[in-house]
């Protein structure tokens, strides 16, 4: 099933949550064929999770820290996300790996305690402009897929993975869905061979100026099993409308 999430950032207050989430929910109706998701920020979960119980929509958080509880000022752990209902966690996101300087160890280390935890990561990987400038796609993908999942190769199945080109976050200059999907057919390969036993069900979403108008363009391929959505996701009209151009 087709995942579209939103990832809202730092963006929306609790009421901004609710309102957004009270229209959202009436234009969206009930999508049975694709799973949607919301990731708000950790300050919105407690008033989304109460909105979201009794509908099809399903929440997530932006990020998480590995250990389950201790002294780590400011972090937020698994059993308190899922005490909260969320699902789904967003992990190595760009802006993480690049304003906040994480690892790709440490992304190792949540994507491993998410997996034990029992909450389904979204890992996102995906090249700056300079290393697609020098012909670096491939391989950035593929060293960040590697040291990522090292040592949890076996629980591909367990993850969904968002290709999101840094150059086209926030730009409004998304990947042509050709180049998208050249990139996804590529992952999928490499989890072939990270896990042989894979039953392929790990999404592969496209992520990175994803608008109602051009949703159409990449739902039209296999390869794109869904989107991570930022700033069009921030206004109920256009995530529903992107819910529903696959
Ligand atoms: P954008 O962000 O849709 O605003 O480009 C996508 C993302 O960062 O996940």
């Amino acid at each position: 099933m087709r995942l579209i999430a939103a990832n809202w950032k730092m963006h929306k207050t609790q009421r901004e949550t609710k309102e957004f989430l009270e229209s959202f929910l009436k234009l969206l109706g009930n999508p049975a064929d694709r799973e949607v998701l919301i990731c708000p920020p950790f300050t919105s979960l407690c008033v989304a999770s109460e909105i979201l119980k009794d509908s099809p929509v399903k929440l997530g958080a932006q990020n998480c820290y590995y250990e389950r509880q201790g002294a780590f000022t400011g972090e937020i752990s698994l059993p308190m996300l899922k005490e909260l209902g969320c699902e789904y966690v967003i992990i190595g996101h760009s802006e993480r790996r690049n304003i906040f300087l994480e690892s790709d160890e440490l992304i190792n280390k949540k994507l491993t305690a998410c997996l034990e935890e029992g909450i389904r990561p979204i890992l996102c990987v995906g090249e700056k402009l300079e290393d697609r400038e020098a012909g670096l796609t491939f391989k950035v993908v593929e060293t960040q897929i590697r040291l990522a999942l090292s040592g949890i190769e076996s629980y591909t199945d367990s993850l969904d993975i968002a290709y999101e080109p840094v150059w086209a976050i926030g730009t409004g200059v998304p990947a042509t869905p050709e180049d998208a999907v050249s990139v996804h057919r590529f992952i999928r390969e490499l989890l072939g061979k990270l896990n042989p036993k894979s039953e392929g069900k790990t999404r592969i979403l496209y992520g990175g100026s994803v608008k109602p108008d051009n949703a159409k363009e990449f739902m039209k391929y296999e390869e794109i099993q869904g989107f991570l959505v930022g700033g069009a996701s921030l206004k109920p009209e256009s995530f529903v409308q992107i819910v529903n151009s696959f």
